[in-house]
């Protein structure tokens, strides 16, 4: 072996780049910011229209509303709100969560709750509670991308079932369990967003829902249910939580990330007793109790200020910016390119022809002055490379068609390039899989 190079497993890793990576644990060697962080940076220049992050229109939120909420806590119980607290997270603001999720109609008990630092903290405290490495998951394909990054870091293997537009694909993860048994394994649970999913867009069919419960049983399956966008629903549609049907076998994810604010990183997970307890312990460990301070303003702004009207509010400007960006891709993209139609909250999935890369595309995007992030990010084994997500969420209006008509002039520029290099082998111009982008939109 060369000075500077190290072998670990079948990789091969020049050392000068990081000379500490043979000290770190086995979960952290494989561990690489991708190149497309980088390009991210530039992506979030003003000229550039953003279709990238997934954040929430914050500037939607009454600000003075927030700030009185904010003053107030410290004001009124500025001791409290600066000390240390519980692992569980306060009673207080369990109590109004569980009376968020029974908004949603998802039944639910204070006590079953634990407070975490976003609905991230609770999939990587989930994945930490469950996963050995070489541990089967299963999960969308595509999912969403902190999920992944939550499991993977944990040393679990992915396997994805696909997704149409009724969401996953219920029969075919059924033959994924079957398969698996045959091999003497079982996935440690499966892992699931079925309202408004992040990538696709699109939530999983009332049917799917109870296929899904009932191969839990069937099966003595757990179910990762996330669900940061149920509320935000363009259609009316209501969908029964896998908590609702299976509640012993589901451990729920909530957040107020998009229904209130990410910037107070509040989440929380609601699970059975025993794995509750659990989730306590290794949430001390990792962080000893979520913040006062953050839990007691979403406290205020639940008990003081009118926050389903607030959620009415961000879902009418999340519909309008969904249809804004629907009518411009159908003006603006060329034949052959398809797109799912959200029922709610942030995204659009994009499916491009083949001979199209999503993930070489991007700089040529960014220096068109606009980003959306490539497929192959929602998936741990390397495909979506035809694939992409659009965000609607974050940009203004106004910008949204100049965007999706940058991103459209780009794919006319390709699909020309790839014609005129392959001429009569021109790769078909069809999407390589069927996915939840199959058939609709223009
Ligand atoms: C599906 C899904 N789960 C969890 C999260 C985590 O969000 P947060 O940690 O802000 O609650 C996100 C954020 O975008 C998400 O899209």
């Amino acid at each position: 072996m060369p000075d500077g190079w190290s072998t670990t497993g079948e990789m091969r890793v020049r050392l000068d780049t990081d000379p500490y990576l043979e000290r770190y644990a086995a979960r952290v060697r494989g561990m690489s910011a991708s190149e497309i962080r980088a390009l991210f940076a530039v992506a979030a220049r003003p000229e550039v229209v953003s279709f990238a992050g997934g954040m929430p229109a914050t500037s939607a939120l009454d600000m003075e509303a927030v700030e009185s909420v904010a003053a107030r806590v410290i004001r009124d119980h500025g001791a409290t709100a600066l000390q240390y607290g519980g692992g569980q997270g306060r009673p207080e603001l369990r109590a109004l969560l569980a009376e968020v999720m029974h908004h949603e109609g998802v039944p639910c008990h204070a006590d079953d709750l634990v407070i975490t630092v976003g609905g991230q903290q609770a999939l990587d405290l989930i994945a930490r509670c469950f996963l050995d490495p070489g541990d089967i998951v299963l999960a969308e394909g595509p999912t969403y991308v902190g999920g992944i990054g939550a499991m993977t870091s944990n040393q679990a293997e992915v396997r994805h079932v696909p997704m149409d537009d009724d969401g996953m694909q219920v029969e075919l993860l059924e033959e994924m369990i079957e398969q698996l048994a045959r091999e003497g394994r079982r996935a440690k649970y499966v892992y699931t967003i079925p309202n408004h999913q992040n990538p696709a867009g699109v939530s999983m069919s009332v049917p799917r829902r109870h296929r899904l419960a009932e191969l839990a049983e069937l099966h003595d399956l757990m179910i990762v249910e996330d669900n940061p966008y149920g509320l935000l629903d363009f259609t009316g549609v209501t969908y029964p939580s896998i908590r609702q049907l299976v509640p012993e076998r589901v451990v729920y994810v909530g957040t107020v990330s998009k229904i209130f604010a990410p910037g107070v990183r509040t989440g929380w997970v609601a699970a059975p007793r025993p794995i509750r307890d659990k989730l306590i312990l290794l949430r001390e460990a990792a962080d000893l109790c979520p913040s006062n301070l953050t839990q007691m303003i979403v406290e205020s702004w639940l008990t003081t200020q009118p926050w389903r009207e607030q959620i009415k509010r961000f879902t009418e400007v999340y519909r309008e910016k969904a249809e804004v960006m629907l009518g411009s891709l159908a003006s603006e993209m060329p034949d052959g390119v398809h797109w799912t139609v959200p029922g709610g909250a942030f995204y659009i999935w994009l499916t491009v022809p083949r001979g199209i890369d999503t993930s070489d595309l991007l700089a040529k995007a960014i220096a068109q002055r606009v980003a959306y992030v490539p497929g192959r990010g929602f998936y741990a084994d390397g495909s979506g490379g035809d694939q992409a997500r659009l965000c609607f969420s974050y940009p203004e209006v106004s910008r949204i068609h100049e965007g999706v008509a940058r991103l459209g002039e780009l794919l006319h520029a390709e699909l020309d390039l790839v014609r005129a290099v392959y001429g009569d082998d021109a790769p078909q111009f069809r999407p390589r899989h069927d996915g939840p982008a199959g058939g609709l939109g223009g």
